[in-house]
């Protein structure tokens, strides 16, 4: 009852974290409903962003263009993985699966990442090309949101990146089939050790089944986070005569 209260109370939510931290170490017997309430209190936190905005004028007419210099300004500002993405996709009956998927390359065809042609992924994506991708920079308050179709990259592209890659990575590219069950962690472990004895000062060729695709975007939406949750939300869409129409859209 008494710590029902205390969460309830009108404290800024990090002065109540500090008083249940000090609680929770010196009564370790209720240090069990303690944690739930001081989980509970922090995803009740609320964030202010404090960001400079987004507005028309700034905006470079190209969505490339302006995914570039936020890009830029991203990794010049030390993110930790600011490549890193969520990529959507649906089964042909609208199932829809996402997961983290590294962008290796954009430009004006679209934004590239590298995969296992046979993974879940890859089928959803050989019975239904539309996908989404997903960035978020929280240490900018930023969301880049991008929808469009999806192809395979060529075989050559595919290849240079793969030669590009560590020797371990592309061992472990040959190693892994991607999103089927296996046994134990042993049987993973013993074909990459099979394989590192078998390319033992051998080039490791490209796997047929791996290599990259390509989104090419209709929508791409650039979400700046703004005080009092008055977000900036500009989206591009692509026209039919491949000109992009900027529109704002209410938080
Ligand atoms: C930070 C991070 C980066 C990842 N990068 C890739 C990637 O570039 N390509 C990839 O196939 N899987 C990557 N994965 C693993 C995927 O999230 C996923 O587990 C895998 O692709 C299988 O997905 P699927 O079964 O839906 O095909 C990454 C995971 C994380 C957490």
């Amino acid at each position: 009852m008494a710590l029902t209260k205390l969460v309830k109370t009108p404290l800024s939510p990090s002065l109540r974290l500090k008083v249940l931290n000090i609680l929770i170490r010196f009564c370790p017997p209720i240090f069990k409903s303690m944690r739930r309430l001081l989980h509970r209190s922090r995803i009740g936190t609320f964030v202010e962003y404090t960001f400079a905005g987004l507005i028309e004028q700034e905006l470079d007419p190209s969505p490339f263009e302006q995914f570039e210099r936020w890009f830029q300004q991203v990794v010049s500002a030390d993110v930790h993985l600011p490549n890193a993405m969520t990529l959507a996709t649906s089964t042909k009956e609208g199932i829809p699966s996402a997961r983290i998927v590294l962008l290796k390359d954009f430009d004006t065809h679209g934004f590239v990442f590298y995969t296992n042609y046979d993974s879940s992924k890859a089928k959803e994506l050989a019975e239904n090309p539309n996908a989404s991708l997903v960035f978020f920079w929280k240490e900018l308050g930023r969301q880049v949101r991008i929808k469009g179709t999806i192809s395979k990259v060529s075989d050559e592209k595919s290849d240079r990146y793969f030669q590009s890659r560590p020797i371990e990575s592309r061992l472990a590219a040959v190693a892994s089939k991607q999103s089927e069950i296996i046994p134990n962690r042993k049987v993973l472990e013993d074909r990459f050790e099979q394989l590192t004895n078998e390319y033992r000062d051998k080039e490791i060729p490209k796997p047929p089944n791996w290599g990259g695709y390509c989104l090419s975007p209709n929508t791409i939406e650039f979400w700046q986070g703004r005080p009092n949750r008055l977000h900036d939300r500009l989206r591009y869409t692509r026209q039919p005569d491949g000109e992009w129409q900027i529109e704002r859209l209410s938080p």
